[in-house]
C-alpha cells in the first residue's frame, strides 16, 4: 500500500498534465468566442492581463487561470434550471374523486440553459396515487363460434366491475363488438346470408360500439346479453378495424382525460391486417380516423383497408392505451403481436371466457405495477437525455422504468440532460417525458454564443487596422480582409501591394506563383496536399505523368521534380538507368553498338548493319556478309591467291592488319571468319569489328593451315593387302572347319559298321515273294 501511492500520485499527476495539455491544445484553437465556449472545458477571456501564460483568448477553464483574467472579461456561461411549474403530487391518503387533478409526477415544467457538451442533471420524482381512475373497454368477436363466451362475459360482467372497482372506485366500463368487413371474401354476401349468415345470426357488420363507456355495471351486462351473434364467411376476423376505432374515436367511446385506458381484446380467431383488404378490392390504407356513425357503426369498412400492426401500435402508444389479448385461440400468435404493441399485455381464456375476470385483473395489476418515463426525443435532435433510478432499491441503475409499484409507491428518476449541438436557428426547443397523462415539459435553451459579442463590439476598430470590428477582444474581419488584426487583404493575385512584395519569387510576376494568396507577407498555398513552398512554387503534379504514381514510385518528388532512387532515371523516374543495357561483365553500353534507352537497347540499325540481340552482340545479317565481302579482299592482299587480279585487289577499300595470332583483345567483339583457300588447299582465319567511325578494323592470321599430305598410295596398298588377307584367312579357317567336321562323321560312320551284327545273306526283314498253303478238305479227300 506504502508503495503503491506515490506512484498513484505520480500516474495521477501525469494524468492531470496530460489532459490539461490536451484541453490547452482544443481551447487555444478557437478563434472566436463562439466558438470558444462551444468546446466543453473553455472559457473565453476578451481582454487578458499583461503577462498572459497564452497568446489565445480561448483557454481551458482552471481556477489560477483566473488570476490573469478579470472575471467582467470572463465568458464562461453555465448551465442553469428554472422552476416552471412544481405542482405538489397527489396525496395518496385522500380519496381522489375530491382532486381536481390528479398530479404523479413533478415538477411538471422546467427551463433549462444548456451549453454545449455540459451536461445536466434534474430529479423527477413519480408518486402512484390510490384509485386512479380506469376506463375499460371490452372489444369482443361476436363472430359464431363465439356464442358461449358472450354468454359468460354477460354472467361475469358485474363481476368483472366490481373486482375492478375494488381496484379503482372511478371505474368505467364500455362495450364494443366486431365480425368483419361486409365484403366479399370475408364475408358471404348473398341476399339471404347478408340477412342471415346462420341459423340464429344478425345480419354481419364490421364494428359496432355498443356501449360506450359507463359506470353503471349493470348496462354492461345487458348489452352485452343484447348484442346479438353473427357469422362471417373466412376464419379470420376484422378485429383490428374494430381496435383502430375504439381507440381513435375518443368521444363516441367516452374516454376521459386523466385516466388509465384499458382495451380488451377478446377473440379465438385470426386477424386480418394490411393487405388483406385488396381481397376485396380496397387499395386504401388505413387513415388512421374515426368514421363511426351516430348509431356506433363502422360503416367506412369498405373504403380503407384494415391498419396494420405498426399503425396500431402507434395509435396504441399515442392515445395511451394498453390492450389487453384476451383470447381462447392462436395464443402465439397473439403472444408475438402482443410484444409488437407498446404496453400491450396477453393472457389465455378458458374455451368459455370463465376465467375473464382474473385474467383482466392479473393483466391490470401487471400493467399497473410498472411505471416507465419516456420521451418524444428523436435520433436527430439537438438534445440527449438518459435515465436512472433506483427505483426501490439502494443502487442507481440506468433504467427509465421501474417495477413492483403499488398504491402510494413513489420513485424518483435522476435525468442527464445534454445539448450535443447549437440549432442553427437559435430557438429553444420542448421536450416531453411522460408517464400515462402525466407530463414534464422541457424547454431546452442554447447558450451558444458569448454576450460579449453585442455588448463589446468595436466597428471599424483601429486595432483592426479598420477593416474590421473588434469583438470580445479580437478582430472580426470585414470581408476582403483578413489576418489577427485584419492587415491583409484576400483579395487580387495580381495586385501588388507592399505586403505581397515578399510573397513574390524572385524573376516571378505574380505573387505565391499564382497557387495561393498572399497572406501578411506569407504564402498560403491553394491546394497545401499538392501545392507547396515559400512561394507556393512547388507542384507536387509535375511529379507524375497522367494517373501514374508520383516519380512512378521510383523516387520522390522535390519541389515539383523527380529525385529518382539508384537504378532508375527519367522525368518520372519511368526509366530504369544503363545497367541493364551491358552485358554481364562488359563496361560498353550494348555492346557498342546501340544506345541504352529507358534501360532498352536501340541497336544501330544503318548500311545493311543490322544488329541485334539484348544488348545488340548479334548481327545475323552481317556475320556471313562481310564475311564473304571481306574475304576475297583479304584473300588477294595478303596471300595473293583468289578470284581477284591485282587490279582488282588494289581497289579493295580494307587494309587488314597481319598478325601471328588472333589473341582475345582481338577477338572482344569482332567477328570470326574462316575460309578455305581454293588455291592452295588451306584455311585462312581473320577478323573484322564495326568501329564507331563507320569503317572496319581487320585482323588477319598471318599463316594459312593447311593440312598435313596424307600417303594415298600406302593406304591402298594396305587396305588390298589387309582385304586378301582376310579373305585367305577366312578361307583357311572354313577349310579346317570341314575338314574337322568330315573326320568325324566318317569315324562315326565306321564305328556304326562294326556294330551291325547281322548275317549278310539272311536279311531279317526279307520275306520270300511266294508261299505255301494246305487245304486240309482236299487233303482228306485225298486219303
Ligand atoms: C372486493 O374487496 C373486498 C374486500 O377487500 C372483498 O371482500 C371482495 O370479495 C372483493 N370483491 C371482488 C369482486 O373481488
Ligand atoms: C415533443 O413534445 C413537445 C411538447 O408536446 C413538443 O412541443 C415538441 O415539438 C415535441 N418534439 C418532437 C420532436 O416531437
Ligand atoms: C465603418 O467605416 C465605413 C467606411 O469607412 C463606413 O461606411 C461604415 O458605416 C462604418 N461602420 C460603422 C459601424 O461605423
Ligand atoms: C581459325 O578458325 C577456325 C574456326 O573458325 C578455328 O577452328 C581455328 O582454330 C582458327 N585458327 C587459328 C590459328 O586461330
Amino acid at each position: 500500500m506504502k508503495a503503491g501511492i506515490p506512484l498513484g500520485m505520480a500516474l495521477w499527476v501525469f494524468w492531470a498534465l496530460a489532459s490539461l495539455a490536451s484541453a490547452q491544445e482544443s481551447c487555444s484553437v478557437k478563434e472566436q468566442c463562439s466558438d470558444c465556449i462551444q468546446t466543453p472545458g473553455c472559457l473565453w477571456c476578451s481582454k487578458p492581463k499583461e503577462g498572459s501564460p497564452t497568446s489565445s483568448h480561448c483557454v481551458p477553464d482552471t481556477s489560477q487561470l483566473q488570476s490573469f483574467c478579470d472575471a467582467q472579461h470572463i465568458e464562461n456561461p453555465q448551465n442553469d434550471v428554472k422552476v416552471v411549474q412544481n405542482d405538489p403530487l397527489s396525496d395518496v391518503s385522500k380519496d381522489v374523486r375530491q382532486t381536481v387533478r390528479i398530479i404523479q409526477l413533478a415538477p411538471q415544467r422546467l427551463r433549462l440553459k444548456l451549453r454545449k457538451g455540459k451536461t445536466q442533471h434534474i430529479s423527477v420524482t413519480y408518486r402512484q396515487v390510490k384509485d386512479y381512475p380506469v376506463d375499460l373497454y371490452y372489444l369482443m368477436d361476436l363472430s359464431n363460434s363465439m356464442l358461449d363466451d358472450k354468454e359468460n362475459l354477460a354472467k361475469l360482467g358485474s363481476k368483472l366491475a366490481d373486482t375492478m372497482r375494488n381496484l379503482t372506485t372511478q371505474f368505467k366500463l364500455g362495450f364494443g363488438s366486431f365480425v368483419d368487413k361486409v365484403l366479399m371474401p370475408f364475408a358471404d354476401t348473398a341476399e339471404e346470408k347478408l340477412q342471415r349468415p346462420c341459423s340464429g345470426c344478425a345480419p354481419p357488420y364490421s364494428y359496432r360500439n355498443d356501449l360506450p363507456l359507463d359506470s353503471d355495471p349493470s348496462k354492461f351486462t345487458a348489452k352485452v346479453l343484447g348484442a346479438p351473434i353473427s357469422g362471417n364467411m373466412d376464419a379470420p376476423e376484422g378485429g383490428f378495424d374494430a381496435l383502430m376505432q375504439a381507440m381513435v374515436c375518443k368521444e363516441q367511446i367516452g374516454w376521459r382525460d386523466t385516466v388509465r385506458r384499458i382495451i380488451v381484446f377478446s377473440t379465438d380467431a385470426k386477424f386480418h391486417h394490411a393487405g388483406d383488404g385488396r381481397l376485396a378490392g380496397i387499395v386504401q390504407p388505413n387513415d388512421e380516423q374515426c368514421h363511426l356513425d351516430k348509431d356506433g357503426v363502422y360503416n367506412d369498412f369498405d373504403k380503407y383497408d384494415y391498419p396494420s400492426v405498426a399503425q396500431i401500435n402507434k395509435i396504441a402508444q399515442r392515445e395511451e392505451i394498453n390492450v389487453i389479448f384476451a383470447v381462447s385461440g392462436y395464443p402465439d400468435l397473439y403472444e408475438s403481436l402482443s410484444k409488437m404493441i407498446e404496453a400491450s399485455s396477453f393472457g389465455v381464456l378458458d374455451a368459455n371466457s370463465a376465467n375473464v375476470v382474473e385474467l383482466v385483473k392479473e393483466q391490470y395489476e401487471r400493467i399497473t405495477s410498472k411505471i416507465k418515463l419516456s420521451d418524444n426525443l428523436t435520433d436527430t435532435s439537438p438534445v440527449t437525455i438518459s435515465y436512472s433510478s433506483k427505483c426501490h432499491g439502494t443502487q442507481d441503475v440506468a433504467t427509465s422504468e421501474c417495477g413492483n409499484m403499488k398504491e402510494g409507491s413513489e420513485v424518483v428518476f435522476d435525468l442527464d440532460v445534454t445539448a450535443i449541438e447549437c440549432p442553427a436557428d437559435g430557438k429553444p426547443f420542448f421536450i416531453e417525458v411522460k408517464t400515462l397523462q402525466d407530463k414534464l415539459i422541457l424547454e431546452v435553451e442554447f447558450d451558444c454564443s458569448c454576450g460579449c459579442e453585442t455588448t463589446d463590439r468595436v466597428d471599424n476598430s483601429t486595432s483592426c487596422h479598420l477593416q474590421g470590428a473588434l469583438v470580445c477582444g479580437v478582430c472580426s474581419c470585414y470581408p476582403g480582409f483578413r489576418g489577427d488584426r485584419c492587415q491583409c487583404s484576400t483579395s487580387g493575385f495580381h495586385e501588388l501591394n507592399e505586403d505581397e512584395s515578399q510573397c513574390i519569387m524572385p524573376g516571378d510576376a505574380y505573387a505565391c506563383s499564382n497557387q495561393g494568396y498572399c497572406s501578411c507577407g506569407a504564402c498560403v498555398c491553394d491546394s497545401p496536399d499538392f501545392v507547396n513552398g515559400k512561394y507556393c512554387q512547388c507542384n507536387r503534379r509535375l511529379c507524375s505523368n497522367g494517373n501514374d504514381k508520383e516519380c512512378s514510385g521510383h523516387g520522390t518528388c522535390d519541389c515539383g521534380k523527380c529525385k529518382c532512387k539508384p537504378g532508375y532515371e527519367g522525368q518520372f523516374c519511368e526509366c530504369e538507368d544503363d545497367s541493364k543495357c551491358r552485358e554481364l561483365g562488359k563496361q560498353e553500353v550494348c555492346s557498342g553498338h546501340g544506345e541504352c534507352k529507358c534501360g532498352k537497347c536501340r541497336c544501330t540499325q544503318s548500311d545493311n548493319v543490322h544488329y541485334s540481340g539484348q544488348y545488340c552482340e548479334d548481327c545475323q545479317s552481317c556475320s556471313t556478309g562481310k564475311c564473304s565481302k571481306f574475304r576475297d579482299c583479304v584473300q588477294c592482299q595478303h596471300f595473293g591467291t583468289g578470284v581477284l587480279d591485282k587490279e582488282e585487289c588494289n581497289k579493295c577499300e580494307i587494309k587488314p592488319q597481319p598478325v601471328d595470332f588472333l589473341d582475345d583483345k582481338i577477338l572482344n567483339n569482332a567477328r570470326l571468319c574462316t575460309f578455305e583457300d581454293t588455291d592452295t588447299g588451306c584455311y585462312f582465319n581473320f577478323t573484322y569489328l564495326y568501329m564507331d567511325n563507320g569503317k572496319y578494323s581487320i585482323y588477319v592470321l598471318r599463316e594459312q593451315q593447311c593440312p598435313e599430305a596424307a600417303p594415298v598410295l600406302g593406304i591402298v596398298f594396305g587396305l588390298v593387302a589387309a582385304i586378301v588377307a582376310i579373305g585367305l584367312l577366312t578361307l583357311l579357317i572354313w577349310k579346317l572347319l570341314t575338314t574337322i567336321h568330315d573326320r568325324r562323321e566318317y569315324a562315326k560312320f565306321e564305328d556304326e559298321r562294326r556294330k551291325a551284327q547281322w548275317n549278310t545273306d539272311g536279311n531279317p526283314l526279307y520275306r520270300p515273294a511266294t508261299n505255301t498253303f494246305k487245304n486240309p478238305a482236299f487233303a482228306q479227300q485225298a486219303q
